[in-house]
């Protein structure tokens, strides 16, 4: 199984990334992942720290002459706003020595973790006065950076067998498809295209808001736009998909083999990331059983056939997402993450100051709008991951060409 841990803090000077349980042989190179961090920074109107980032990956272990080892790769990304912002980060971050007059942030801000995480880890009132510095910097999203990192590396195992993930947003704020036959259907020929669903994404990067559909994108850009005036911010959705995956990953024999269940976690474990869907699953929920299930048919389509051509049947709709019983069907996955607004608003919200008691707003922030666009990109990276390990525990082996092998053989018999 492939395992991956991140550290650093987001104005810390570096992210590291270690990456274990990569088979040996997976072509990976560090542009290979330079790809997806720096698709990571698509979204309109996104600014301030994005433009002091400029995200590049370094690779230091676990790789040699662009194949893996099967060691731990290791990975480190700098953090660009920790010297250049010019806000004084090395003294504020400093590894060791006394605190001193280091400013201190006391007022948590709603929205996010810090007053959750001060209060779990005593930052709220230790002997010199509260401080949630530490809080921020760690559950910034800022971490994402090098977890798009860590699971690119999943992401070439899976290309390397024909198996894309892509991705496009549906919705921004008010602003979306309302019918989801319509997209369903834009986005059904991208993926019949011979990319899969790397024309998926290839075709939303192309876009301010990762839509596909030209007229939806401006319409979003328009309510970014009023967004920002009202100096508010907002949320969305997004659809992952995956194609080229077998029938056959995760089982229904145990909770926590379920495919299902592993899909919703990766979206879930991304900051801000607050429902998910597989497949229509929540529309699904108002709708009667003859609308949702996909009915099972001849490849050909045909009434009638034998009993070799029902080794190779298909189903007529996808509206589970290519997953039955926690088992992959052969179909597409696809999965739907939901995004709340982001929490720094630049107009102040209610808190209070943990060092005085006093009720208080936040200050003015500078903050982008959305960042649906960017986790679109990060749920991607996270979906790989669990795909791949689905992958390694039914084909599993040490090296590549064991798994491409069995690989091939499953899929030319079925
Ligand atoms: C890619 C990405 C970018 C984000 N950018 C911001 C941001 O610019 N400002 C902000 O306040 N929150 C941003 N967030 C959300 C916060 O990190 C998140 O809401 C916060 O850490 C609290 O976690 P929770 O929402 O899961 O409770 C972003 C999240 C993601 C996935």
């Amino acid at each position: 199984m492939i395992r991956y841990l991140t550290a650093g803090e987001s104005h810390g000077e570096a992210l590291i990334g270690v990456v274990e349980g990569l088979p040996a042989g997976v072509p990976l190179t560090a542009d290979d992942l330079n790809e997806h961090l720096g698709r990571r920074w698509l979204g309109y109107g996104r600014g301030g720290r994005s433009k002091i980032e400029r995200d590049q990956v370094h690779v230091y272990s676990g790789v040699r002459f662009s194949k893996t080892l099967g060691s731990p790769v290791g990975l480190r990304l700098d953090n660009g706003a920790y010297e250049k912002d010019r806000a004084g980060w090395p003294e504020k971050m400093a590894l060791e020595g006394e605190r001193g007059d280091v400013e201190r942030v006391t007022l948590p801000r709603p929205g996010h973790a810090d007053l959750a995480g001060a209060r779990k880890y005593g930052f709220d009132r230790p002997p010199r006065g509260p401080d949630l510095r530490p809080v921020i910097d760690r559950s910034s999203a800022r971490e994402t950076a090098m977890r798009v990192a860590c699971c690119s590396t999943a992401r070439q195992l899976l290309r390397a067998l024909g198996i894309e993930v892509g991705s496009h947003v549906v919705r921004i704020g008010r602003v979306g498809f309302e019918d989801a036959e319509a997209w369903q259907e834009r986005a059904g020929e991208l993926l019949s295209e011979e990319g899969g669903a790397r024309a998926l994404y290839e075709k939303a990067d192309e876009s301010a808001t990762r839509m596909i559909d030209p007229e939806l994108t401006e319409r979003c850009v328009e309510h970014i736009d009023e967004t920002k005036e009202q100096r508010d911010s907002l949320g969305g959705a997004y659809e992952v998909v995956v194609t080229g995956v077998p029938a056959g990953l995760g089982s229904y024999a145990q909770w926590d083999r379920r495919l299902d269940g592993k899909l919703a976690q990766a979206i879930l474990s991304i900051q801000a990331q607050k429902g998910v869907e597989v497949g229509d699953g929540v529309a699904g929920a108002g709708r009667y059983g003859s609308e949702v299930h996909d009915e099972i048919i001849h490849q050909n389509g045909a009434d009638g056939g034998t009993p070799e051509d029902a080794q190779t049947l298909r189903r007529r709709t996808n509206r589970a997402g290519g997953v039955e019983g926690g088992v992959s069907n052969g179909m597409p996955l696809v999965v739907r993450g939901f995004m709340k607004p982001i929490p720094t608003l630049i107009e102040p919200l209610d808190s209070v100051d943990l060092d005085s008691g006093e009720a208080r707003t936040t200050r003015y922030e500078r903050s982008d709008v959305t960042s649906v666009p960017a986790a679109s990109t990060v749920a991607e990276a996270t979906v790989a991951l669990v795909v791949a390990n689905a992958l390694l525990e039914r084909f599993g082996g040490d090296r590549f060409e064991q798994i491409q092998r069995r690989f091939e053989e499953a899929r030319s018999s079925s």
